[in-house]
């Protein structure tokens, strides 16, 4: 595979070799992945056009398809991304509700159908063969908590409000919990034997305690991920199914990688649901990220990254992302550019797979679902903005880093500098270690000196890769480095030094 060489040389670390075999698909395999993650609607059309208007306000279908997105893979492989992940692919409920459309995927009626709005099964036979040609991945999004069914302001607890035999193979009401609300989303046990959804569209509950329900549900992905050559998933609405059937789940996927949404802060919620599937989004980390950068908190990210690290089975398999189509986009939250690349780099450099959301690259705005769910065409797909250039730099790193030391991605990050306004981590072992430093001052900051006694021996050598600049380690031990415009720093050896620390290895 082939990142265009502009970016690569964008990099001072000279001579990387980005060649990566397709493996398979198992957890060890793409522990070294870097997803992007799509909006099959929202992505690309299949006319190309950048100008076709999309109102997010409404919720309604705006063109994009598997066939667009075939046609945009340079685009996302130019910022060093080796996977991608699409919306949930199965037939929605065709329709409008005062809210919209099934547009994002999450409303499904028939599991052995496709939705016909995204393409043709041939097209998306054939997005997954252009990924695999380039060496990439393919991760689909996928909804086993629920089917939908539009109830338009039809109390759902009456008994003819839902129309079951719509339903693709779950056609009876005896697959599904009778109707309950979820008053406490804090409540696991009823958050999963209760309804999501609302009198507007109801989401029908599995039963994925029963093994009826769960055998049809572990066939149906074992068929669906085999016919379309799907190398991983992610679990939307996992905190709802039955923890019991997780692990069986993931086994049913061939085994593959799966990331389970569990929407919490919770450390210790998060980390126990690793006993039950390998991965899920780190939305601790998230949180402490917001802290960071919204906040000027340097107290709460080097905290909980260590907190992670103490409690859950295995961090470096969680995945790590600082937006997604459920939260407000970053931008909105906090509009300075310097404080998005800070962002960015630690979720693209920290422990666990990175998953960035289409549109984080053009530093889009939105506040809130359906808002942050912008059609990317309207950006027309700038390889030049500065929140690209920036991730295809620590994508190459990243890479480049696990490539000098198989061993690097499953080395834990710890923080080993904290200032009033900056967060020193590294990640990797002695002489080829990565050493972020962040700055939570933004643009509007002066340059000014810190002095780092942490994480290197005497006289060795790092290269900022942003700047290219070197900074020698003094005898004491101690490393000045120069901070401007709240610019994050990332140091790693220039190649001779790789090259001596292997030698002597
Ligand atoms: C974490 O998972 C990765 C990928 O499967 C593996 O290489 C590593 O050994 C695991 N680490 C621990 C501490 O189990
Ligand atoms: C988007 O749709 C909403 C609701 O239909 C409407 O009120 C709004 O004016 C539209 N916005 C644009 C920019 O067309
Ligand atoms: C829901 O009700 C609204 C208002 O009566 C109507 O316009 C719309 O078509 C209905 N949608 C469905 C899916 O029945
Ligand atoms: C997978 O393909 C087979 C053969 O075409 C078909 O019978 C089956 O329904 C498909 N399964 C799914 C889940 O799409
Ligand atoms: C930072 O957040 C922590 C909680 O994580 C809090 O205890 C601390 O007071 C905060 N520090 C500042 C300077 O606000
Ligand atoms: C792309 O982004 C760069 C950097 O922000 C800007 O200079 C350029 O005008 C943009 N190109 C287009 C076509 O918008
Ligand atoms: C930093 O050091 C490397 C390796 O010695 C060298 O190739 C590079 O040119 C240096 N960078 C600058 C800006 O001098």
């Amino acid at each position: 595979m082939s990142l265009p060489l502009r970016h690569v040389l964008r990099l001072c670390v000279i001579a990387l070799d980005l060649s990566t075999p397709v493996l398979a698909a198992s957890t060890g395999a793409w522990s070294s992945r870097s997803v992007y993650q799509t909006m099959t609607d929202r992505f690309a059309r299949t006319d190309g056009s950048t100008t076709h208007p999309c109102n997010t306000t409404d919720g309604l279908y705006c063109g994009g398809t598997w066939r667009g997105m075939i046609n945009h893979l340079d685009y996302i492989e130019g910022m060093g991304f080796d996977a991608v992940m699409i919306s949930p692919i199965v037939k929605n409920i065709e329709g409008r509700v005062s809210y919209g459309e099934a547009y994002h995927g999450y409303w499904p009626q028939d599991l052995y159908a496709l939705n016909p709005r995204f393409g043709t099964q041939q097209d998306l036979l054939d997005l997954s063969q252009a990924l695999h040609d380039r060496g990439m991945y393919l991760m689909m999004d996928t909804v086993i908590n629920n089917m939908a069914y539009f109830t338009n302001g039809t109390d759902p607890s009456s008994s003819s409000s839902i129309d079951y035999a719509i339903f693709n193979p779950f056609n009876d009401p005896k697959y599904f919990h009778p109707y309950c609300q979820i008053t406490d989303y804090n409540n696991y046990p009823l958050a999963q034997s209760c309804w999501t959804g609302d009198d507007i569209v109801a989401l029908p509950d599995l039963k994925t305690e029963d093994p009826t329900v769960q055998a049809m549900l572990s066939h149906w992905v074992q068929e669906i991920m085999t016919n379309y050559s799907i190398d991983g998933l992610r679990l939307d609405a996992a905190k709802h199914v039955t923890p019991d059937f997780l692990p069986q789940f993931q086994k049913a996927a061939l085994d593959s990688f799966v990331t389970g949404e569990v929407f919490d802060q919770s450390v210790d919620t998060i980390c126990s649901y690793q006993n039950d599937l390998t991965s899920v989004p780190n939305y601790p980390i998230y949180y402490a990220l917001l802290d960071a950068f919204t906040k000027g908190n340097t107290s709460t990210l080097p905290n909980r990254v260590e907190i992670m690290k103490h409690t859950c089975p295995n961090v470096t398999t969680l995945t790590s992302f600082s937006e997604n189509h459920d939260v407000a986009r970053f931008a909105s939250l906090e509009p300075d550019i310097n404080l998005a690349k800070n962002l960015l780099t630690f979720t693209l450099l920290s422990d666990g797979i990175p998953m960035i959301y289409q549109g984080q690259e053009q530093h889009l705005s939105g506040p809130y679902d359906p808002l942050n769910r912008e059609a990317l065409w309207l950006t027309t797909y700038n390889t030049t903005s500065p929140l690209y250039t920036h991730i295809s730099t620590l994508n190459a790193l990243r890479k480049h880093a696990s490539q000098v030391d198989p061993n690097y991605l499953s080395t834990q990050t710890y923080p080993i500098y904290t200032g009033s306004s900056e967060m020193g981590f590294r990640k990797g072992r002695e002489g080829r270690q990565v050493v972020m430093v962040l700055s939570t001052q933004g643009s509007a900051s002066g340059a000014y000196t810190i002095r780092m006694t942490n994480g290197y021996e005497p006289s060795f050598v790092v290269m900022d890769v942003f700047t290219c600049r070197n900074y020698t380690v003094n005898d004491m031990g101690e490393l000045r480095l120069d901070m401007d415009g709240g610019e994050p720093r990332v140091l790693y050896p220039p190649k001779q030094h790789i090259v001596a620390a292997l030698n002597n290895a």
